[in-house]
Parts: structure tokens; C-alpha cells; sequence
């Protein structure tokens, strides 16, 4: 029987290794993580991530090849292949700090890989980690191993949050990259072998090591230019009277262009996009390409204008101040169907109001009181570190309470902003919101998602990205 062991069971590890345990019932997956409350949750009922469909897929293989420990030696002693998928922050000190990958982690795993190996093992680089990582990774594994083979592969994770389930079940492509040596050929198989339980062959993309790592990292950098593009037309079309959803409209029935991407919102947020992009620009100076570097950077200080530009907008509105004004904040996720909060734009336009002293009443259907409060008091980068490694959060945020509903959150307010497209947002009753907040009363919808003549019919204040401005706002100091 062939086993697999994955260290590391966060919100790549642990749906990767669900899934590949349900389509492979003759192989045995082991996922291990340093931290034992994260392992628990895996082991019981709550599962410590919320990922529609995750549920079903963990229930119906855990206990039979799908088992979670924290018996990370063992488990990597006996294993045929060996998933890495631990944290790799971005830097916060030395070279390349704000930048270039941390890879603390990755490199502590490759050496207890090496301590405790008796048998030749397949090492995959699961996490996003920066281009030329594998080399680093085989250089420390050789350099201990005791007679032991490794291969190293690097096989990059595209599933997104909210729909990992559906992109690991139906991947776009599935990319394997390997050393084109006899025995780095046959480690490339024996990892497509596994993936050819329920991928056509044809998805399966192999390539070298190295085009392996950078596609994971151009992949996402281009994402991230599409939204950073049209959040950029976002600003044009409210100084011009254009609508930003008729533009993507048009321009994504380009069949070159395609209609995937183009929605405009608040901000791309993530655990991967920034850090990428970052990762990409770092990589870039390393090789003198200054101006290669500073293309994607661009991408970066786009999605910051587009957070900034948020906050200013509704601070000009209402009169120029917040200060001591409640303002209702729905959703805290960086995006719908997950209560992941990394990188999330919400974090930075609740930062920006509470610098401008307004009230927080934040609510997400899925996101935590404690997770809020410890995200709006981190600092830049120190999310991604294993949770006890992480600075603990001194008393939570004064100005911030956190709401159990939308109806809580806009009680007494003066304004909402929608920082989440969570679909529940669609169908409030907003007569009912309207009548229990201040006056006027404004809407801020960061994503698109209300329906904004219903919202002005009731009485509202209707600001949405890239759309004609209401007339209030039109007659309000302009927003840079
Ligand atoms: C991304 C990549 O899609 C995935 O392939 C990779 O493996 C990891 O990074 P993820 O971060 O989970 O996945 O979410 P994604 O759906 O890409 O959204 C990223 C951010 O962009 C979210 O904040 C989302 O709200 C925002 N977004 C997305 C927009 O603002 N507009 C869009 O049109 C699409
Ligand atoms: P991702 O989104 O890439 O899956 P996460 O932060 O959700 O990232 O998951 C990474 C996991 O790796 C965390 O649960 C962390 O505790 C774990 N981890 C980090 N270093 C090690 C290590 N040396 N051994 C085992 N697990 C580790």
C-alpha cells in the first residue's frame, strides 16, 4: 500500500489530502501538523477550516485511509510521499524583508524529513513558496542523507478558497514538476499515478522543476493584474458616469480576454495573491529585472489605492468625519463561503476608519470575535506563522464590537459598508435596516451585491464601485 504523509494540515494540506483519500482508497493518507488544537478540530466533528463540501469528504474516508496526528515522525518514517504544505510568511526582518519568502518553516521540516527518514521518499513542495525553493530543499535533504534517495517535486496548489472541494475534484490542470533525470522521471509518475485516480491524463501537466514553482506564482500574479485592472477602470468609470460592470461586461466577451476575474470590488485579499506578487518582485531584483520588478509592484499599489480610496469615500460622504459615528461592517472574509481572514481588504478599511474614530459593529457569518480582534491588532505579515507562534493579541480594538447579525450591526447606525459578497447580503430586509439606523442613512457596497434602486427607492444612500455616484456623493469633496 502505497503511503502518504502531508505536514501540515492548514487550508491547502487538509482538503488536498481529503480529496486525494477519497478518490484513492488503496492509499493511505496521514495528515500531520505541529499544532495539536488545529489536528483535534480535524479529529472531531468541528472541522477547523469551513469549506463548502469539505464535511462530506472528511466523513466519508476519515478513519478508513484519511487519518490527522501529531506524530509527525512517525508518520514521515513510513511514508512513500511526503507532502510539504506549512506556512511560508513573508520576511519581517533582514534580507529581503517585506518581500522575500520566510522559509523557517519549510527548511525545519526538511530537516526533521532527513532525521527521521529510513527509506527513499518523494518530497512535494506543496506550499507557495518561492522559485528555486526545491533546490534549497534537495541541497538539505542530500547533504543528510545518510545513503537515502530523495526526489524532490514541486506540485503547486491552484484550488481557491470557498470552492476548494469543486477545483480539487475538477482541477483546470494539475502540475507536476521534477528533475529530467531517470529517478526524478519515475518520482513525476508515481505522483501522477496517484492524481490519475480521478484526473484525466491530459490535465496533468509535467514540467521542470523550476516552471513548476514560477507558474504557481505567475498564475496568481496574473489573477491579481485582472482585478487590479479593473478596480483601476472602477475609479474611471465614477469620475466619467461609465458602469464598471457594463464594461467588464463588454470587454470579457473578448473571447482573448474572457469574462472570469473581471469583478471590481474593494480589493483583492488572500493568503496568496500579495504574497506572490511580493515573492515575484523579490525574485525579480534578485536578477537585476528593476523594471519587471516594478511592473508587478504596480499591481500591489493598485489593490492599496483601491482600499484607501474606499475609506475616503466614505468619510467624504458623511460629512467628512466618522469620528464617533457607529458604522455597521458586513463581513470581515476576504471573500464569500470561507472565514479565512488573510490579507483581507476589510482589514484595511476598518483600520482606516478606526484611524478616523469611527465605531465598528463588525459582522461575518463566519469568521470569529477572536479572529477579528487579533487581525485589526497584527501586525503587517505576522499572519502567517503557526498560530502559537503568533504574538498574542493585547486587549482587543476599544472601538470594535462584533455583531451576531446584519440586524445588530446596522442597529443605530450611520452607515454600512459590504466588505464581503456573501449572498445572505443580497437578501436582507433593508426596509427593516433602514428604520432602525441614523439618518441619513448610506450603504457602501464594496462588492457589488446590493440592489441599488430598491436601496434608494427605501431612502438610502447607495455608493457600489465603478457605478454612476448617487447625487449626494457627486456633490462631496472629491475622493483622490
Ligand atoms: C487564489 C487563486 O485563485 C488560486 O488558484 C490559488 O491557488 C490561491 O490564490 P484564493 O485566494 O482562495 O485563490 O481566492 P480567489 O478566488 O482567487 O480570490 C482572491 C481575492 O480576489 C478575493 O479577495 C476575491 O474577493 C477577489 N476577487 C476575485 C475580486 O475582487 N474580483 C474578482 O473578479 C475575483
Ligand atoms: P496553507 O493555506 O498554505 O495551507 P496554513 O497556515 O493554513 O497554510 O497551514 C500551514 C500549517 O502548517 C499550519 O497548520 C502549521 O501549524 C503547520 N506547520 C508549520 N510548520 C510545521 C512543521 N515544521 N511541522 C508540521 N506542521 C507545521
Amino acid at each position: 500500500m502505497v503511503k502518504i504523509c502531508c505536514i501540515g494540515a492548514g487550508y491547502v494540506g487538509g482538503p488536498t489530502m481529503a480529496v486525494i483519500a477519497l478518490n484513492c482508497p488503496s492509499i493511505e493518507v496521514v495528515v500531520v501538523d505541529i499544532s495539536v488544537t488545529r489536528i483535534s478540530a480535524w479529529n472531531s466533528d468541528q472541522l477547523p477550516i469551513y469549506e463548502p463540501g469539505l464535511n462530506e469528504v472528511v466523513k466519508q474516508c476519515k478513519g478508513r485511509n484519511l487519518f490527522f496526528s501529531t506524530d509527525i515522525e512517525k508518520h514521515v518514517s513510513e511514508a512513500d510521499i511526503i507532502f510539504v504544505s506549512v506556512n511560508t510568511p513573508t520576511k519581517t526582518r533582514g534580507l529581503g524583508a517585506g518581500k522575500a519568502a520566510d522559509l523557517t518553516y519549510w527548511e525545519s521540516a526538511a530537516r526533521m524529513i532527513a532525521d527521521v527518514s529510513k527509506s527513499n521518499k518523494i518530497v512535494v513542495e506543496k506550499s507557495t513558496v518561492p522559485v528555486k525553493t526545491a533546490e534549497a530543499i534537495e541541497r538539505i535533504l542530500t547533504h543528510n542523507s545518510k545513503g537515502i534517495k530523495y526526489q524532490i517535486l514541486s506540485n503547486p496548489e491552484f484550488l481557491a478558497e470557498g470552492t476548494a472541494i469543486q477545483d480539487l475534484f475538477k482541477p483546470d490542470r494539475v502540475l507536476i514538476g521534477g528533475r529530467e533525470t531517470p529517478d526524478g522521471l519515475k518520482a513525476i509518475q508515481a505522483l501522477k499515478d496517484v492524481y490519475a485516480h480521478w484526473v484525466p491524463e491530459d490535465r496533468i501537466i509535467t514540467t521542470n522543476l523550476w516552471s513548476a514553482e514560477l507558474s504557481k506564482l505567475a498564475a496568481n500574479a496574473f489573477l491579481a493584474q485582472r482585478i487590479s485592472s479593473v478596480n483601476a477602470m472602477s475609479a474611471l468609470c465614477e469620475a466619467t458616469g461609465a458602469d464598471v460592470s457594463q464594461v467588464s461586461h463588454a470587454v470579457g466577451k473578448d473571447s482573448r480576454i474572457g469574462p472570469k476575474f473581471l469583478n471590481a470590488s474593494v480589493g483583492f485579499g488572500g493568503s496568496c495573491f500579495q504574497k506572490d506578487i511580493l515573492n515575484l518582485v523579490y525574485i525579480c531584483e534578485c536578477n537585476g529585472l528593476a523594471e519587471v520588478a516594478n511592473y508587478w509592484k504596480q499591481v500591489i499599489k493598485v489593490n492599496d489605492y483601491q482600499k484607501n480610496r474606499f475609506v475616503n469615500r466614505v468619510v467624504s460622504s458623511m460629512f467628512n468625519t466618522v469620528s464617533g459615528k457607529k458604522i455597521g461592517i458586513m463581513g470581515f472574509a476576504f471573500k464569500k463561503d470561507t472565514g479565512d481572514t488573510r490579507e483581507t481588504p476589510a482589514i484595511d478599511v476598518c483600520k482606516g476608519l478606526l484611524g478616523d474614530k469611527a465605531r465598528l459593529s463588525i459582522y461575518d457569518p463566519q469568521v470569529t470575535a477572536d479572529q477579528i480582534q487579533r487581525d485589526l491588532t497584527m501586525n503587517k505579515f505576522d499572519w502567517d506563522h503557526p498560530i502559537h507562534l503568533q504574538p498574542m493579541s493585547p486587549t482587543g480594538v476599544k472601538q470594535v464590537s462584533i455583531a451576531w447579525d446584519a440586524y445588530e450591526a446596522s442597529k443605530d447606525a450611520h452607515a454600512l459598508c459590504i466588505l464581503t459578497e456573501w449572498d445572505e447580503f443580497k437578501t436582507l430586509d433593508y426596509r427593516r435596516i433602514f428604520d432602525n439606523m441614523q439618518k441619513p442613512a448610506f450603504v457602501f457596497d464594496g462588492r457589488n451585491v446590493v440592489n441599488v434602486e430598491m436601496l434608494r427607492d427605501i431612502g438610502f444612500i447607495v455608493y457600489s464601485i465603478g457605478k454612476p455616484l448617487d447625487p449626494w456623493l457627486k456633490n462631496m469633496p472629491a475622493v483622490a
